[in-house]
């Protein structure tokens, strides 16, 4: 089995009929809803989904998983997403596939959250992936301009036809091609602070649970 759709499967194992469900995004995160599908087709699952992007939205819908938006629901219980690295100290880079806002969002206000990933994007440091930083397209060559000069290696993030990407929120992101983040903490502190910046993909401290995908079979990290 893929290691991406092993994970996505397992990680189902933690959703219980009752729960409110952050459906996270990319491709690990699409197994684990076209589970949460299955089950609630098959084994009578009763959940409420609440989606972290147009992407995973529309795929919720065509399995005809309950959906509510993030401020309908009073809580969620648990939300499970995909992580584009995570270290030893369970902090991750996310925002691989543009949704970082939105999943931040939806898992600041989980009581739970799981990430699920194979075993490539386990790593001694962060920041061998590029790191996505959302800004409002306004002024957003001015904060370029800064990641340039602090030399972060900015590029911003385009589409296939060359034109700026823009989020679900209508932003651009910038990616910034830093190879170590010698202190993650440091940079989000810096990195949110700055005027423009709505969001940064480094997600910290808000894991505690990741299942990793391992030829030998899925492996749940409690940190
Ligand atoms: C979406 O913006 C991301 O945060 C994804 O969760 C992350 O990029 C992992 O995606 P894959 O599962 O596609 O690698």
């Amino acid at each position: 089995m893929d290691l991406k759709e092993m994970v996505g499967k397992e990680a189902c194992k933690h959703i219980k009929s009752g729960m409110t469900v952050g459906l996270g995004t990319g491709s690990t995160a699409y197994h684990m809803v076209a589970e949460v599908g299955r089950m609630i087709k098959e084994e009578n699952l009763q959940i409420t989904g609440v989606t972290t992007s147009t992407q995973t939205l529309i795929q919720a819908r065509e399995l005809g998983i309950p959906l509510a938006s993030i401020d309908e629901v009073d809580h969620i219980d648990i939300t499970i997403d995909g992580a584009d690295e995570v270290d030893p100290q369970f902090l991750g880079i996310k925002g691989g596939g543009a949704a970082l806002l939105y999943e931040k969002i939806v898992a600041t206000y989980s009581d739970k959250v799981i990430w699920i990933v194979d075993s490539s994007k386990m790593v001694e440091n962060l920041g061998n992936f590029p790191l996505p930083v959302e800004v409002i397209p306004f002024g957003s060559q001015q904060i370029f301009n800064i990641f340039v000069t602090r030399g972060y290696a900015p590029t911003f993030r385009k589409t296939s036809d060359g034109e700026f990407l823009h989020t679900d929120s209508g932003n651009y992101i910038i990616d910034l091609h830093l190879d170590v983040i010698a202190d993650p903490h440091a940079l989000a502190e810096e990195l949110i602070h700055m005027t423009g910046v709505v969001e940064h993909g480094l997600f910290l401290d808000m894991t505690n649970l990741v299942i990793v995908g391992e030829n030998d079979g899925p492996k749940t990290l409690i940190n």
